[in-house]
């Protein structure tokens, strides 16, 4: 990954390298100081702030520096304990399966007395993590197991576990208990939790009756700073012989809530134009943005009902909004009965559709709430 060069420095998906990267110099020093000192970690923000790119970021650094070893585990597409089981297996087998030997025989014996079944990918070649024809051992067990290969590693490992909010929504009701005690077994590695829902995050970690209550330093990822965000775009720019002027990138920042995916994609896009940023290149730029994600938000009205949606378009109008349950907005979008917009509201934000941020309520959504505003 290093010294790559890429066509456009405004990165759209993924960690490519530092060089691309924007400031969290502080939440980096913040991650290593928790590591280097036995405390785990919960990363938590908005959507699309950044919380993974950071971990992988961080984790090329502890790579690169020979730190420590790390392991990312994506719980997004698990359903159950089961598949999260799989796929923590299946991030250790990618790791660790190369030694100078070939395939680590241990850690082969390991996964298959789990009950996992290792076979070669014809069209890849290369090995494949599935769950065998035999029952995976019980999900404490096979936690342990993998959780002991792990804290005999000479050096210290690393583990991610990125959209840990889904085991919430696994049918095993014991999950936050089993991976809650799978962190007490192992003081030995260091854990980082990450989630795209806050809300969910936040009160597994904070709620008294919780399993995860207070074990784990809590990090909110906050948008980056103005000025700094403002300094990098303008740097790449200017290297690349174009001009973007201070008042753009502030606009930029503004439009963008501060959402680093949605500054990543105007400028990305904006680079894509190849001259120096105008006033009109700009708007040009916003409107193809929202014009290419309307069939997502058509989407998202079919899933609403009519109350629903109305007031969530209200929401967006009246960014930022500090009173959604007073007469004068209610009246204003014509929205009904106070109690049916209470309702619609409290489903909104259960979805994290609408959030709420000291005091005030938001479309989520940065280009859905600028397009819900455009459509009047
Ligand atoms: N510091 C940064 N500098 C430049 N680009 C960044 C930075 N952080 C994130 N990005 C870009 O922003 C986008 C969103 O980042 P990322 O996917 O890490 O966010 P997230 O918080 O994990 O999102 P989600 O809530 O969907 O899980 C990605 O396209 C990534 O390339
Ligand atoms: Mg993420």
């Amino acid at each position: 990954m290093k010294n790559k060069s890429v066509s456009n420095p405004f990165i759209v998906s993924g960690f490519v390298s530092k060089k691309y990267f924007c400031d969290r110099e502080t939440e980096l020093d913040h991650l290593l100081d928790n590591v280097s000192n036995g405390r785990n970690v919960v990363l938590y923000s908005w959507r699309r702030m950044g919380k993974t790119s950071l971990i992988r970021c961080f984790f090329s650094q502890l790579e690169r520096t020979n730190k420590a070893e790390t392991l990312y585990i994506d719980l997004m597409p698990s359903r159950n304990m089961e598949e999260a089981i799989q796929a923590i297996a299946r991030a250790i087998h990618n790791k660790y399966k190369r030694t100078t030997r070939g395939l680590s025989e241990n850690l082969v014996r390991m996964l298959a007395q789990l009950g996992f079944s290792i076979s070669f990918d014809p069209m890849s070649g290369y090995p494949k993590v599935e769950v065998g024809l035999n029952q995976l051992a019980p999900p404490e067990h096979s936690l342990q197991a993998l959780g002991q290969f792990l804290a005999k590693r000479k050096k210290q490992v690393v583990i991610a576990i990125d959209e840990f909010q889904q085991i919430t929504h696994y049918p095993d009701v014991s999950a936050e208990a089993v991976f809650r005690g799978w962190m007490q077994s192992f003081p030995q590695l260091r854990l980082i939790f990450s989630g795209s829902h806050r809300k969910m995050m936040q009160s597994m970690f904070s709620e008294q009756n919780r399993p995860f209550y207070k074990s784990t330093q809590l990090l909110d990822l906050k948008p980056i700073r103005s000025e700094n965000y403002g300094r990098f775009i303008q740097k790449h720019f200017l290297a690349n012989g174009m001009v973007i002027e201070k008042h753009h990138t502030k606009d930029i920042y503004l439009w963008s809530r501060g959402q680093t995916y949605t500054i990543q994609l105007v400028c990305n896009k904006l680079f894509g134009m190849r001259r120096d940023v105008t006033d009109t290149s700009l708007k040009q730029v916003y409107d193809e943005i929202i014009e290419q994600e309307k069939h997502v938000f058509f989407h998202y009205s079919k899933l609403l009902t009519n109350t629903q949606w109305a007031v969530l378009k209200a929401v967006a109008q009246s960014e930022p909004l500090t009173q959604p349950q007073s007469q004068e907005f209610i009246s204003r979008y014509r929205l009904g009965a106070a109690s049916t917009v209470a309702t619609a509201l409290k489903m909104l934000t259960d979805k994290e559709l609408v959030v709420q941020e000291d005091d005030h309520y938001f479309v989520h959504d940065v280009l859905l709430a600028r397009w819900l505003q455009k459509t009047g």
